[in-house]
């Protein structure tokens, strides 16, 4: 019987046959230990030199780390491992050799191993990073799924800018100019009009020269925009949202946190609803902590982030911030015009900030007015201003960053190990 591991536990007692890779191996001269991968997780392989032909005994001794096999043995439960399960291997054959393989045991330097990426996923760790970004992605989908939001895809290709034209990356159109992606959002807000509630999951661009732990040239996000809604009304939709994909990571992928070290304690306590703080009491608060280099005006850079999500367990909400810091097609507040119903969702831990999100302007004229102020191309932005014209509604939206929100979860300091192939200021190799 084929199976892979992840199945193992059906087949307790039972022969079976694995296709498996070595990723290390430990044996003296009675028995070797084989740590056994498939993909779909990683088990013990035992190989007792007195229970098994001589020449299976051999093999086992002389397989080279990454070798593809095809391993027989009998399934047994155990208690030692923190998988549960091992196997007592009763025959092995060796698919193809792998020679040299360059990732050894060993430490590594950061650079080697990124210059090795397509290698370096194989890895126990980034199994359990990848298998996290996995059950994130499945949560998104089965929260957005379960309250009525249809899935809606925007362009990658896109005229226009929706966060600023400095962040862009321009390519050419045939004869037009064109950008990859930023947000898309503007085309969620079209779809919102047409679905009333979606969400869409993307990748989006911005040449960004930042590099920190923190920034991706392309990242993935996941963008919800809803009809008839209030930017307070998304605020709990968004803190619902965090709450459902960070408990289902701790009931789906406790084996993954496990081989991350991740302390869980940390995440158990993330549920609705999550604290809040103006912008205008977040620079109060700064200036108390003591940071004098803050005025009110200025955006919030990563240690600022930081030193406000200190004060909480939980992800808090900065609502409320200044109108020129942040993009065009922010609703202002109806109290007072300096600020705009938004917010940013920062995570605990020093993760920053892992959702943008407001409610959007849905008068005409006050969108058209926005949109000269910001020196905005109005032609590429024509189709946008119709949506303000023809039964226009209240309605907020936000973005999550799916590598940042994936590092909190799991516990990785630096974003570049959250998705598979990233793109940084100074990578696209390989
Ligand atoms: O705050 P941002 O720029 O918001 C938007 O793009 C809105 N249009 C979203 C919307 O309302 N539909 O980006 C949203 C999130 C950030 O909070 C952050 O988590 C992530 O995207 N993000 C990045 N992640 C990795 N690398 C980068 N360079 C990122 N820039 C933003
Ligand atoms: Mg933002």
């Amino acid at each position: 019987m084929k199976i892979t591991i992840s199945e193992v536990n059906k087949y307790v007692g039972e022969e079976v046959i694995i296709g498996a890779w070595l990723a290390n191996k430990r044996s003296s001269g009675k028995i070797a230990f084989l740590q056994l991968r498939d993909g779909t997780g990683f088990i013990q392989g035992v190989v007792v030199k007195a229970e098994v032909d001589e020449e299976v005994f051999q093999k086992a001794k002389s397989i080279t780390q990454e070798t593809s096999l095809y391993v027989t043995g009998v399934v047994r439960e155990d208690e030692r491992s923190p998988f549960g399960y091992e196997l007592t291997v009763t025959n092995i054959d060796v698919i193809h050799e792998s020679v040299d393989y360059p990732i050894t045991p060993k430490e590594h330097g950061t650079e080697f191993l990124m210059d090795h990426r397509h290698l370096w996923l194989r890895s126990k760790r980034q199994h359990a990073v990848m298998k996290i970004r996995n059950e994130i992605i499945r949560a998104t989908y089965e929260f957005f799924n379960d309250r009525g939001f249809a899935k809606v895809d925007p362009p990658i290709l896109t005229g226009s800018a929706p966060e600023g034209t400095t962040e862009l990356f321009a390519t050419k159109y045939f004869d037009e100019d064109a950008y990859l992606s930023q947000s898309g959002q503007l085309y969620m807000e079209a779809a919102a009009m047409a679905l009333g509630k979606v969400f869409s999951f993307g990748p989006t661009f911005r040449a960004e020269k930042s590099k920190t732990r923190r920034h991706l040239i392309e990242f993935w996000m996941i963008e919800p925009e809803m009809a008839f809604t209030e930017h307070e009304e998304s605020l709990k939709v968004q803190e619902e949202y965090v709450s459902h994909i960070v408990q289902s990571a701790l009931k789906n992928c406790q084996l993954e946190l496990t081989t991350l070290g991740r302390d869980v304690s940390k995440l158990e306590n993330i549920k609705a609803p999550f604290p809040r703080i103006s912008y205008d009491e977040a620079i109060e608060f700064l200036l108390e902590k003591g940071f004098d280099d803050i005025k009110w005006g200025d955006d919030f850079g990563a240690p600022h982030e930081t030193a406000i999500a200190e004060s909480y367990d939980k992800p808090v909400f900065i609502t409320n911030y200044p109108k020129g810091i942040k993009p065009f097609y922010m609703q202002p507040a109806p109290d007072r015009d300096d600020v705009v119903l938004c917010a940013d969702l920062i995570a605990p831990e020093g993760y920053g900030e892992i959702i943008g999100g407001s409610e959007r302007i849905h008068d005409y004229n006050l969108m058209k007015q926005q949109i000269e102020a910001h020196g905005l191309n109005s032609g590429a932005y024509e189709w946008y201003l119709e949506l303000s014209k023809y039964g226009s509604v209240p309605h907020s939206g936000f973005g999550l960053g799916l590598e940042r929100t994936v590092a909190w979860i799991s516990g990785v300091e630096h974003v570049r190990e959250t998705i598979p192939f990233p793109r940084l200021l100074n990578r696209l190799y390989p």
